[in-house]
């Protein structure tokens, strides 16, 4: 196991009616301002909840922002951010999904970065995500109310941002952005349309992959813990299809996504994420849904990079999937690992989600586009071993242009 520390400072509060909590989370005589997406917080009645409870118990002012789009937009942000300092607000609450919640932390950042009459500078804020965020030093205290299981940003200080006009979809990250606390109540989730659902199962299955399938280090606990996830995953993804308004399943569904990002299962081992950064450039060039470019690119991801996975990927075969226990025959190694990537596409599948470019009408015109995409974004040395360049990524896309399955 590597060295690591681990550091979450937020809280989490869970369960049904749980918004109520509000009243004594949000201190009570903050400048709030709520912000969420494009509607669906309004039309569930979460923001009513949300607007009850920050009235109760103190003399808060709160404002609103909303429109927040999915994959959030810099310049949208931006406009949040002014918000915040014609205000003088002291703190963000997004309500909403990852989107909502990544673009509040964005906010939270960059807020201070302003020119002289007062406005957020978009050079600065721009400057500052291509940088990351990593030197802001100072932010907006936030807290978070979430509504869709997937992303793990409710209990992370990252996020993503996307910049149209730029044809950029970037991560940002710092420890100023985790929220001082989330709110997950599950029955909020029971309004999302069937799709979001899948997304999120399949986002969050991917966490943990990239976060997994790297090369051991004999981190027994990350190990342990991240195939747990895996497999409720896998259990509870076929259960909420099967049967989408069981809480229960809801319930497990949401705290797994949340443990399979909050850097638990990440700390002391060699992480991926190859599969992200060309999926976001997907996103971006032809705005899919970023759990399915997720699920379009991770099993070409595999097949490429079955020899430098070689040991976890036997392993997830064998843990996650339980394959050479149940095979009649004694497979190869080979082979072993190449029925776990059927099995993990076949679970996509299941879920309606694509695994292939081709599943998302996209061919291999597609490709180059991508390619300079990622040279321009300088993800340029993906993955555990800091190699895969671009050669691999275009290999990782050609295998993607067709599902083998
Ligand atoms: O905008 P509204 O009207 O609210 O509708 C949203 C949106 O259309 C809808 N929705 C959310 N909660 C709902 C609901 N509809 C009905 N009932 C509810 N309870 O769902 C749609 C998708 O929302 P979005 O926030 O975009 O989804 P998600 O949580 O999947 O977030 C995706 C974003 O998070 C980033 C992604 O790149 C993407 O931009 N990620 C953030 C990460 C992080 N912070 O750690 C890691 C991830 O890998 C990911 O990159
Ligand atoms: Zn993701």
């Amino acid at each position: 196991m590597n060295n690591f520390q681990y550091y979450n400072p937020v809280r989490i509060v869970f369960g049904e009616n749980q918004i109520e909590q509000l009243s004594n989370l949000v201190p009570t005589d903050a400048r709030v301002l709520i912000t969420y997406g494009g509607g669906s917080a309004e039309r569930t009645g979460t923001l009513d909840e949300v607007r009850t409870a920050l009235s109760t118990n103190g003399t808060r002012e709160v404002f609103e922002f909303g429109g927040i789009e999915p994959n959030p937009e810099f310049n949208t942000l931006l406009k949040a951010a002014d918000m915040v300092n014609e205000k003088n607000i002291d703190f963000l609450l997004p309500v909403g999904g990852g989107s909502v919640i990544d673009g509040s932390k964005f906010v939270a950042l960059v807020a201070s970065l302003t020119n002289e009459d007062g406005t957020v500078s978009r050079d600065q804020a721009w400057d500052a995500l291509t940088g990351y965020c990593k030197n802001i030093d100072s932010a907006v205290d936030l807290g978070a109310v979430l509504t869709i299981p997937a992303t793990g940003s409710e209990m992370n200080s990252g996020g993503v941002v996307n910049h149209s006009d730029r044809q950029a979809k970037l991560p940002f990250g710092n420890p100023l952005a985790f929220p001082k606390f989330s709110i997950l109540d599950p029955t909020k989730t029971l309004t999302l349309p069937d799709h979001q659902v899948m997304n999120g199962v399949a986002d969050a299955f991917v966490h943990v992959m990239e976060q997994y399938l790297t090369y051991p280090v004999n981190a027994k606990v990350q190990d342990a813990f991240a195939e747990s996830l895996l497999k409720i995953l896998i259990k509870e993804g076929k259960a909420v299809k099967a049967d989408p308004d069981n809480l229960e399943t809801r319930k497990n569904i949401m705290w797994t996504a949340t443990m399979a990002l909050n850097g638990l299962i990440g700390s002391g081992v060699p992480q991926d994420w190859t599969t992200h950064m060309i999926g976001h450039e997907l996103t971006s060039l032809h705005g899919i849904d970023h759990a399915r470019t997720l699920t379009i690119l991770l099993p070409s991801v595999m097949r490429e990079l079955k020899d430098s996975k070689n040991e976890k990927l036997l392993q997830y075969a064998r843990n996650v999937w339980h394959l050479d226990s149940n095979s009649d025959t004694k497979q190869d190694d080979d082979s072993l690992i190449e029925t776990a990537i059927v099995y993990t596409e076949n679970f996509f599948r299941d879920l309606g989600l694509p695994v292939s470019l081709e599943d998302a009408e996209l061919d291999k015109s597609a490709i180059e586009p991508i390619i300079s995409q990622l040279e321009a974004h300088g993800m340029v040395k993906l993955g555990e071993h800091g190699s895969n360049d671009l050669t691999v990524s275009r290999r990782i896309l050609e295998r993607a242009l067709i599902s083998k399955a």
